[in-house]
């Protein structure tokens, strides 16, 4: 199965991808995780993407296509695999379509801007696995620590509030056109055209993932 998440900074598509990865055993394909881990590393890529990053801009669309490319050609994505922040502009999902890359399912989550600031502040992640907390919403079971390896959580760089309104608004200028890309597709249901499903994502964590 190949699944895309959609949906504004905050929406809660990390959230939501750890559930989908370990109930259909699809590996989760998180530009945003891939670019994080680049800087970590301190590798070229990471250097450049950095500054756009923190400054709530998009990495320049033939990067991403290329990692993206690279990635799902590994031996675990050969059954499937859920994207999360990517495709992220109409030239990264026509990239896909060209290399024949058939979508299964693309599911929006839907979330209005007010609520993501809040969402944003209050959220704590643990870097080497990307999974993903809030102090009120989810929060860990021993406060900035890791349920699994007990390890430190972190602040993400680009979760200060005027960051997260740039990337709010750098998503309604860029990314949100895939909604209507993904829903015409969806309904003229040519061979190979995804289904699309929305929903609320204002709810609680696991109503959410019931929905979905
Ligand atoms: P990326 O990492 O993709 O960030 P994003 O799309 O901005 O989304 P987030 O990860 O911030 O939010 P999320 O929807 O995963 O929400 P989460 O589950 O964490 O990208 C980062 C940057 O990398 C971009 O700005 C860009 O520069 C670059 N980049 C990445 N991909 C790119 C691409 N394809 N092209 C170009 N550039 C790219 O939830 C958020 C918080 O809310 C958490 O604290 C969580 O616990 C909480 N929460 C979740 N669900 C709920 C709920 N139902 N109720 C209450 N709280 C909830
Ligand atoms: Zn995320």
């Amino acid at each position: 199965m190949r699944l895309i998440l959609l949906g504004a900074p905050g929406a809660g598509k990390g959230t939501q991808a750890t559930f989908i990865k370990e109930k259909f055993g699809i590996p989760q394909i998180s530009t945003g995780d891939m670019l994080r881990a680049a800087v970590a590393a301190g590798t070229p890529l990471g250097l450049e993407a950095k500054a756009i990053m923190d400054a709530g801009g998009l990495v320049r669309d033939d990067i991403i296509i290329g990692l993206v490319k690279e990635r799902i050609a590994q031996p675990d994505a050969a059954n499937g695999f859920l994207f999360d922040g990517f495709p992220r502009t109409i030239p990264q999902a026509e990239a896909m379509i060209a290399a024949g890359v058939d979508i299964d399912y693309v599911v929006e989550i839907d979330v209005p801007d007010e609520l993501i600031v809040e969402r944003m502040a209050g959220r704590r992640v643990h870097t080497a696995s990307g999974r993903t907390y809030h102090v009120r919403f989810n929060p860990p079971k021993v406060a900035d620590t890791d349920d699994v390896t007990g390890e430190a959580l972190v602040q993400r760089a680009d979760d200060h509030e005027d960051t997260v309104r740039k990337r709010l608004q750098v998503y309604h200028d860029q990314t949100e056109v895939l909604v209507g890309f993904y829903g015409r597709m969806a309904a003229a249901g040519n061979a190979g055209a995804p289904r699309y499903i929305k929903v609320d994502g204002t709810q609680a964590v696991e109503k959410v993932r019931d929905d979905v």
